[in-house]
């Protein structure tokens, strides 16, 4: 068995905010997967996964856009302290600033499971661009691969219903700060 050990939140967001990476892994075994993140800027993606979701705001508030099974977006707000369950398959995007931290709870992905990122226009709503991928190791920060090839390709961020290109966010992309 391997030895236990206490994780000191506080260190691990002090130790976030110093480094280029958004994104802490606590540990990663099959049945419990734990990350800290702070928020990023511009994130706009809906995130669709097979493993239930648990985010505990450690610092800062969260404005987290998910989608009903009938399509309506909707914003629960989810403030310093409290804490939140998203179950699998539910369509999410948590909006948070770069210094506001959260800690989230979820499972490895099984053999076949597979993450979806989808991007929507913002002006007519029309789906924009979908990113799939089987995520295997946290450490490899998929969310900020996915972005950078969305941001990467004026095409993916150009509507095929009405032509609005979604610009890129005004600071560096969403995962390289
Ligand atoms: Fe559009």
């Amino acid at each position: 068995m391997r030895v236990m050990e206490a994780v000191n939140l506080q260190e691990i967001t002090e130790g976030i905010r110093q480094s280029v990476k958004p994104v802490s892994i606590l540990w990663q075994a099959p049945d419990s997967v734990a990350f800290v993140a702070r928020g990023r800027p511009g994130r706009s993606e809906f995130h669709v996964d097979p493993s239930d979701e648990v985010m505990l705001m450690i610092k800062g508030d969260m404005h987290l856009h998910y989608l009903t099974p009938e399509g309506e977006e909707k914003v629960l707000l989810l403030r310093e302290g409290e804490i939140m369950y998203c179950p699998a398959g539910t369509p999410h995007s948590p909006r948070f600033s770069p210094d506001a931290f959260v800690l989230v709870l979820e499972r490895k992905r099984r053999e076949g499971e597979d993450d979806r990122f989808r991007w929507y226009c913002a002006n007519c709503k029309a789906p924009l661009y979908e990113a799939v991928r089987h995520v295997t190791d946290y450490n490899s920060d998929p969310v900020s691969r996915v972005y950078e090839e969305f941001y990467g390709s004026e095409q993916a961020r150009t509507c095929r219903q009405c032509g609005h290109v979604t610009p890129r966010p005004e600071t560096a992309s969403p995962g390289t700060r």
